[in-house]
């Protein structure tokens, strides 16, 4: 297709981007490929800086990145938690090598911020609701990745339709949408919700990029907004993930789950033990990276696997004619 006009706003004014539309970092999932696509196509590709282990392999994608892209634009996550041994040598990189976006996940992004001021390294924070937002605004992040219900992998609890025009009557930075965002009218909304751009997980798993079993891309197309479950028994936190008949299984109450039950306390002991049991890598023994799948809801939009250029040059050129069909 040829290749739609550009779309500006606050973000893709601070990226030199074509389009508002950022390929969101998912855990295992992001490959060099989808970052490139992403990016070279007027988005931008962002990747976990821990899909790339060891530390060495890091550096070297960062800068295979830097010399491939150019001056496209793209990002790294890092989880800013004490279990992320090396997130102060991952933001130390990125910064080295001009990466334009870092983006901060799960703990406090005041030191990522503080060493980023003077550089050419902006920084995004992934917050849920009002008061983690703010406080990061007031440590002067540069923006904020507003993560909704229904979002693939560990999402938040508050509908975009609340959550985007809610931080944006408190604070004005650049806001991505994150959460069910998969085509031209999903950007639409998240544009008059206030957002200055959207995330894009779930739909680019479903791509020709992405490197995952068929298996998981096939679920994606298959799956509709029923089959996503909310459950905290993969990996120990709550997150959203495609009912496969393994995940039924282990999500079937058991005599333990009914006992906990009546116990919040003891629940709450127990569900701390699996979550510290599957970060030591020892999930349920019932279910593997092969049968459980992190999916946000917009799957139910999603039916066909692309190439990436093609998701963001659609979801460009549908926005804008569906601007043109809007009621006035
Ligand atoms: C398989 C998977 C892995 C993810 N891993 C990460 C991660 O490592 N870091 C992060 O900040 N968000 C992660 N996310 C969340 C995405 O970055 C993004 O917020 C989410 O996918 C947006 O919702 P959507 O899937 O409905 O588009 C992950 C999501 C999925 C589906």
């Amino acid at each position: 297709m040829e290749k739609p006009p550009k779309i500006k706003t606050r973000l893709t004014e601070m990226f030199a981007m074509d389009y508002p539309i950022i390929g969101a970092p998912m855990f295992l999932v992001s490959n060099k490929a989808m970052v490139v696509a992403s990016s070279q196509c007027g988005g931008m590709g962002t990747f976990p800086a821990l899909n790339f282990r060891p530390i060495e392999k890091y550096e070297s994608m960062v800068k295979e990145l830097r010399s491939d892209l150019k001056a496209k634009p793209f990002g790294i996550n890092v989880i800013v938690q004490k279990s992320n041994k090396h997130q102060y040598r991952q933001v130390e990189i990125a910064i080295e090598q001009k990466v334009p976006l870092i983006i901060t996940s799960l703990g406090n992004p005041k030191e990522v911020i503080a060493k980023t001021r003077g550089t050419d390294t902006k920084v995004f924070c992934d917050v849920v609701g009002l008061k983690h937002a703010q406080k990061v605004a007031d440590q002067g992040a540069d923006g904020l990745i507003v993560v909704g219900s229904g979002a693939g992998g560990h999402g938040g609890e508050t509908s975009l339709f609340a959550l985007i025009p809610w931080l944006r009557q408190h604070i004005d930075l650049p806001m991505v949408a994150a959460g069910c965002m998969t085509d031209g009218r999903s950007l639409g909304a998240a544009l008059s919700l206030g957002a200055d751009g959207i995330y894009m997980g779930t739909r680019i798993i479903a791509s020709q990029e992405a490197q995952v079993t068929d298996a998981y891309k096939q679920a994606i197309i298959d799956a509709d907004c029923e089959d996503i479950i909310n459950t905290d028994r993969v990996d120990g936190f709550p997150g959203n993930f495609i009912k496969t008949p393994e995940l039924e299984k282990v999500l079937k109450p058991n005599f333990v789950d009914n006992i906990l039950s009546q116990n919040r306390r003891v629940k709450r002991a127990v569900s701390l033990m699996r979550a510290g049991r599957a970060l030591l890598g020892s999930q349920d023994q019932k279910l593997s990276y092969k049968n459980t799948f992190s999916a946000g809801q917009g799957v139910a939009l999603i039916h066909e696997i692309k190439d990436i250029q093609s998701i963001f040059w659609e979801t460009a050129a549908n926005y804008r004619a569906q601007l043109a069909e809007m009621p006035h």
